[in-house]
C-alpha cells in the first residue's frame, strides 16, 4: 500500500451561504480569528504527512494560490525594513510540500471537482478535505489527528476512509449520512451521542443529504476522506443526482458495492465555516482562543 502524500482541496464553490462577504472575496480566505480559513485546513493536512496539495477551483479563486505563494515584492519590502521575522512567519509553508490549482471548468458538483484533479494525482492514492469545514486546531486530541488515524488504518487494510460524526436531527438534511452494516455497534447506530474517540468500521453506504424521516443514521460525513485511487475510476463513470450535480458519495457506493469502505468517527470539534452562522460562532471561539492582552 502507497503511502498517503497527496491531498486534493475542492475550492469552487461560490459560497452563495456566506453572501455578501464572499462576492469578492474567496469563502476560504475568510478569516477565523487571525488566519484565512483555508489555512487551518492546509496546516492540519501537513501535519498528517500530506505534501501535495492541490486545489480545485475557477478564475475567481486565483487569491487562494497567491496566498499559499511568495509575494517576492512583499517580502523584498518588509526585509528591506528590517521585518524579517514577519516576512519570514508568511512563507510558512515547508520547503516539502507544494500547493498547486488546477480549474474544474464546469461547476458540476463535489464529485467532479475531485476527478478535476486527477491529472495532477495521478496513479497515488490521496486524501480529500473539505476546506469549509475547520478541526478545532487548538484542542491536542483533534486537528490532524483524525486524518493521521485515517491514513494509517489506510496503509494497514487498503480500506478507503470516511470521516464521520453525529449530528443533531435538524441538521441530518445538511450532509452526506452513513448507512450501517448489521454488524455495526447498535450504539453507535441508534444514540445520539458523539463517539469521541476514533474507531473506524465498514459502511453499507451513504444517502446524500436525506429527510430526516429517511435518514439510516446520524453519522454524518464531515469532509475528510482518504481514498484509494479506483474512485476516480468510479467519478468518471457517475452521473449527476441529488441537487442535479456529480455526487462523491454515489461513486462512495460505487466503490463500497466493489471493494467496501470504512468510516472513522471523529475526535474533537469541527467547525462549519461555510454558513454564516455557524460561521460567526467559529470566528468568535478562533479569536477567543488568538487573543493576546497587547
Ligand atoms: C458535501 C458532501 C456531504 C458532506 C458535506 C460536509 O456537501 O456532499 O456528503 O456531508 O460536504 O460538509 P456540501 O456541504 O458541499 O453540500
Amino acid at each position: 500500500m502507497t503511502k498517503i502524500t497527496h491531498a486534493v482541496i475542492p475550492v469552487a464553490g461560490f459560497g452563495t451561504r456566506m453572501l455578501p462577504l464572499s462576492k469578492s472575496v474567496p469563502k476560504e480566505l475568510l478569516p477565523l480569528g487571525n488566519r484565512p480559513a483555508i489555512h487551518y485546513v492546509v496546516e492540519e493536512a501537513i501535519a498528517a504527512g500530506i505534501k501535495h496539495i492541490v486545489l480545485v477551483g475557477h478564475a475567481q479563486k486565483s487569491a487562494i494560490e497567491n496566498y499559499f505563494d511568495t509575494n517576492a515584492e512583499l517580502d523584498h519590502q518588509l526585509r528591506q525594513k528590517g521585518k524579517d521575522a514577519l516576512a519570514d512567519s508568511l512563507n510558512w509553508l515547508p520547503e516539502d510540500v507544494t500547493v498547486s490549482m488546477i480549474r474544474q471548468g464546469k461547476a458540476l458538483g463535489l464529485g467532479h471537482a475531485v476527478l478535476a484533479a486527477r491529472p495532477i494525482i495521478g496513479n497515488h492514492d490521496f486524501a480529500v478535505l473539505l476546506p469549509d469545514v475547520v478541526l478545532d486546531p487548538f484542542t491536542t486530541d483533534s486537528h490532524s489527528d483524525n486524518l493521521a488515524f485515517m491514513i494509517k488504518q489506510f496503509t494497514n487494510d487498503g480500506h478507503s476512509q470516511i470521516l464521520v460524526d453525529k449530528v443533531a436531527d435538524e441538521d441530518v438534511h445538511k450532509y452526506g449520512i452513513a448507512k450501517l452494516s448489521e454488524g455495526n455497534d447498535t450504539s453507535i447506530k441508534n444514540d445520539n451521542s458523539k463517539v469521541s474517540e476514533n474507531v473506524s468500521f465498514k459502511v453499507a453506504g451513504f444517502i446524500e443529504k436525506p429527510s430526516l424521516d429517511k435518514t439510516p443514521s446520524r453519522l454524518a460525513v464531515v469532509g475528510r476522506y482518504v481514498f484509494s485511487n479506483q474512485i476516480f475510476g468510479y467519478l468518471a463513470n457517475t452521473t449527476a443526482s441529488v441537487g442535479g450535480e456529480i455526487q462523491l458519495t454515489d461513486a462512495i457506493d460505487a466503490l463500497i458495492s466493489q471493494y467496501g469502505v470504512n468510516v472513522t468517527t471523529m475526535r474533537g470539534d469541527s467547525y462549519d465555516a461555510g454558513d454564516m452562522n455557524s460561521y460567526m460562532q467559529a470566528f468568535i471561539y478562533f479569536a477567543q482562543q488568538q487573543l493576546t492582552d497587547n
